[in-house]
């Protein structure tokens, strides 16, 4: 019997990149969960091409109802959100979402994990979804795992095979709530490094949602900061710091301190004004 890998041949297409990275566009967003009060009641926010955008905010000010607003969870009460002038539709193709649980099927191997998504899609033939799916997995920098299953990995490997199953279809736009929040300390700056690599090779536009200021500076060409909810917007920060980062220079920065004083500041204003 051959294994998954026989059937790739050397002339099978791998991945070529993403597509042209996405334009996000957030127009007068409206949403309140039914009985309650408004979470936002006028969001206004892009992602240009290419953009790494961190949102950041205190606990309850709206960042998973916003992630949940864009994957289709929930459906907004107002305003418009589009992609590449576009109304969104959770099933794009574009459309990548990366969540705090890693979410594997513990019953399918890495590849298998990897590859369903691929399977499902259906426009790739087995061969095709195999090299693609073990591209991505050789990206994320599990190569030598590709045939263990969920509970054989730790929490930092299984997140990043939650990341290569969602980089496989190629999204150009990523969206991530809180992707390594679970994760201990020094994985989690390890993974911060690992998504600017990947990100640095892939061009995507990224919206990624943080409650970590460190975190948001660290990856991002912008932060946005929310407010209380229904305020939405509470204050943005463009980042210019050098590229390539690693943690441990890039967070001793004279500019980097600075970011984080601000941001501090700007954080305890706005939580001094919840009831
Ligand atoms: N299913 C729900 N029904 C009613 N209200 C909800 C529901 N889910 C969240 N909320 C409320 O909506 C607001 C925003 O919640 P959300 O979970 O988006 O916050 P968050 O910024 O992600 O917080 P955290 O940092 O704690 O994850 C909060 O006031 C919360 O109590
Ligand atoms: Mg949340």
């Amino acid at each position: 019997m051959h294994g998954a890998a026989d059937l790739v041949s050397p002339s099978t297409p791998v991945a070529a990149g993403p597509r042209r990275a996405a334009h996000l566009q957030l127009s007068e967003l409206a949403f309140a969960y039914p009985g309650a009060g408004s979470v936002f009641r006028a969001l206004n926010l892009q992602v240009q091409p290419g953009e790494f955008v961190a949102v950041l905010g205190p606990s309850g000010c709206g960042k998973s109802t916003l992630l949940n607003l864009l994957a289709g969870f929930l459906q907004a009460d107002g305003g418009s959100v589009q992609l590449n002038g576009q109304s969104i539709r959770p099933e794009m193709p574009e459309l990548g979402y990366v969540f705090q649980s890693p979410n594997l099927f513990p019953w399918l191997t890495v590849l298998d994990n990897v590859r369903f998504g691929l399977q499902m899609a259906g426009s790739l033939s087995a061969a095709e979804q195999i090299a693609r799916a073990r591209h991505y997995i050789d990206l994320v920098g599990l190569g030598a795992a590709a045939e263990l299953f969920p509970h054989q990995l730790s929490g930092g490997m299984r997140q990043r095979v939650s990341l290569a199953r969602t980089l496989a279809p190629e999204p150009t736009l990523l969206l991530a709530d809180e992707p390594f929040g679970a994760l201990d300390a020094i994985t989690r700056r390890h993974m911060n490094e690992e998504l600017l690599r990947l990100w640095s090779q892939l061009g995507q536009s990224i919206l990624f949602i943080t409650h970590d200021i460190d975190e948001a500076i660290f990856l991002a060409d912008r932060v946005v900061l929310l407010g209380r909810a229904p305020q939405g917007i509470d204050s943005e920060l463009a980042i210019d710091l050098p590229r390539p980062r690693s943690f441990a220079s890039t967070t001793r920065l004279p500019r980097f301190l600075e970011y984080r004083n601000h941001l501090l500041d700007r954080i305890a204003h706005v939580t001094e004004t919840f009831a």
